[in-house]
């Protein structure tokens, strides 16, 4: 997971009590106004920064960054400046990003760092310096288990240790706790993304989750002879042509009143995805490994809300197949009976995450009667094309939902954009064969008619939501907050969502 880095909360410090090899970070603003412990701890070097600040054309311009190696007059390897922006246009995802700005200014080489929550009109507030903290945890992490040949200056040293320093040490502490509880719910889900196809197969997967026992959430792992007991004729289908057996996990957190229906989120969890019979180009073939991105999310928000003990109710379900080409593999044509009933005609066998969906949407709505469910899925390559890798597709059929998690997308940074649903697209999928096809027939609005198929399996007028995040599970691109792959996207939206408007 992370390089071993140990976070800790102190005050504001003179440097030379950070340590000769140390590092200290600060933020100014986009004038290059330090706040008072940042100007004392810089004492005189402060006219080393201006003079540095006017080499570089540095301006405190948000997102950008001085260095300045062994200042004079500081008993310290290097001083960094981070640029805050205007002070006034700072928002809680802002300062979270500010918290990876930091912690990816550490050499690999530094192992002691103190980073300086405090802007020019003082110091964070304790949510701020939280998410800072919060922000340089996210960053920090890397996956990289199966490197075993780095060279010695790419090592980080064992113990690096980042001090984050606050005004008032035990409020910051305290509202850290529930935010290291969400980001390790993120790092899980990047793990799990990470890793790759030959390791993470669908009852290694399952067997992974049972560590959320460990703060209290219930797993169940339904094994090939429950799932085909319960009906589940699409989910099996898609997993027939795999030599690993395919599998449904539950996970129950009752952090709510007893009784209280629960919140419902579910995850395409397709631990490869090579399009099966319709088998997809090699070019990028290797991105599939995740395509369980949703399922990863699930458990990572299972976990979070397990660990910052949640008050509410909450059932994740995975539906875990990989998708494979092979003598026993489902085939265009074949007409499979989902769980609800109804039967659906495979077109194209790579259209499989709905009919994980399907099955799995429809036994968490018969089961749990939730108050709400959300999926997530890495659906469509459709998506993609429409909006990019900023926004996940967001389609609903209750309006307040999906306002809420439009709110709480904007709030985290992890945005998602409404998309549609309509009669007119829901008649795409109907089929001369069954009651329903598994892709709408042409490209033309991709995304939507995947929507309006996981919708023929909405039990009950269950308020829901489909987040398609084919675009933002994973993303070579390094950010802020993320310089591995997998994004563990969807666990601070979600976390947000339950946090903002469930929790009485
Ligand atoms: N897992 C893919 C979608 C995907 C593509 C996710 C790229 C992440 C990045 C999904 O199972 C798929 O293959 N969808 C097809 C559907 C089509 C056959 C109707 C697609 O999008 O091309
Ligand atoms: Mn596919
Ligand atoms: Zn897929």
């Amino acid at each position: 997971m992370t390089d071993a880095l140990k976070l800790g909360f102190g005050p504001f410090t003179a440097p030379a009590k950070i340590g000769p090899t140390g590092v200290l970070v600060v933020f100014c603003d986009d004038r290059l106004k330090f706040g008072p412990a940042t100007r004392k701890a810089l004492g005189a070097a402060a006219d080393l920064v201006v003079r540095a600040a006017k080499a570089e054309r540095f301006t405190g311009k948000s997102g950008s960054a001085l260095a300045l190696i062994v200042p004079e007059g500081l008993k310290l390897d290097r001083l960094v400046v981070i640029g805050a922006g205007k002070l006034a246009d700072l928002e809680a995802k802002d300062v979270l990003k500010l918290g990876g700005s930091a912690m990816g200014k550490l050499p690999a080489s530094a192992s002691e760092a103190v980073v300086f929550a405090e802007l020019p009109n003082g110091a964070m507030t304790s949510d701020q310096a939280a998410d800072l903290a919060q922000g340089v945890v996210l960053r920090a992490y890397a996956f990289d288990r199966y490197k075993t040949k780095r060279k010695d200056d790419e090592k980080p040293p064992a113990n690096r240790s980042v001090t984050v320093a606050v005004g008032d040490v035990a409020a910051v502490r305290k509202a850290y706790a529930r935010r290291e509880a969400v980001a390790d719910g993120v790092l899980m889900a990047r793990d799990l993304v990470n890793e790759p196809a030959n390791v993470l197969y669908p009852v290694e997967f399952a067997r992974r989750t049972a560590a959320l026992k460990k703060v209290g959430v219930a797993v169940e792992v339904l094994d090939l002879k429950a799932i085909t007991k319960l009906g589940m004729g699409a989910l099996l289908g898609v997993g027939q042509g795999s030599a690993r057996e395919s599998r449904v996990v539950v996970m129950r957190w009752n952090g709510g009143k007893k009784g209280d229906a629960p919140l419902a989120f579910i995850g395409k969890g397709v631990c490869f995805d090579t399009g099966g019979i319709s088998i997809k180009p090699a070019a990028g073939m290797e991105d599939m490994k995740g395509d369980m991105a949703g399922a990863a999310c699930v458990v990572g928000l299972m976990h979070a809300l397990a660990a910052r003990k949640a008050r509410v109710n909450a059932v994740g379900l995975i539906g875990l197949v990989e998708n494979m080409p092979d003598g026993n593999a489902q085939r265009p044509g074949d007409i499979v009976t989902s769980m609800s009933g109804q039967t659906i005609e495979i077109i194209n066998t790579d259209a499989e995450g709905r009919l994980v969906l399907a099955d799995v949407l429809w036994y968490a709505a018969k089961r749990f009667k939730p108050k709400f469910m959300v999926d997530l899925a890495t659906l469509t390559g459709a998506i993609i094309i429409a909006l990019g890798q900023e926004h996940a597709g967001l389609f609903s059929n209750d309006d307040k939902l999906a306002e809420r998690l439009t709110l709480s997308g904007t709030a985290t940074g992890e945005r998602v954009w409404r998309m549609p649903l309509a009669r007119e697209y829901d008649k795409m999928i109907d089929s001369k064969f069954a009651d329903m096809k598994n892709t709408g027939g042409s490209r033309w609005g991709g995304a939507i008619t995947a929507a309006q198929f996981i919708q023929r399996f909405v039990a009950d007028k269950t308020p829901w939501a489909h987040l398609d995040i084919a675009g933002t599970g994973f993303d070579s691109r390094q950010s802020d907050i993320n310089k591995s792959w997998g994004s563990g996207w969807g666990v601070r939206l979600l976390d947000r969502l339950v946090a903002d408007y469930y929790e009485k």
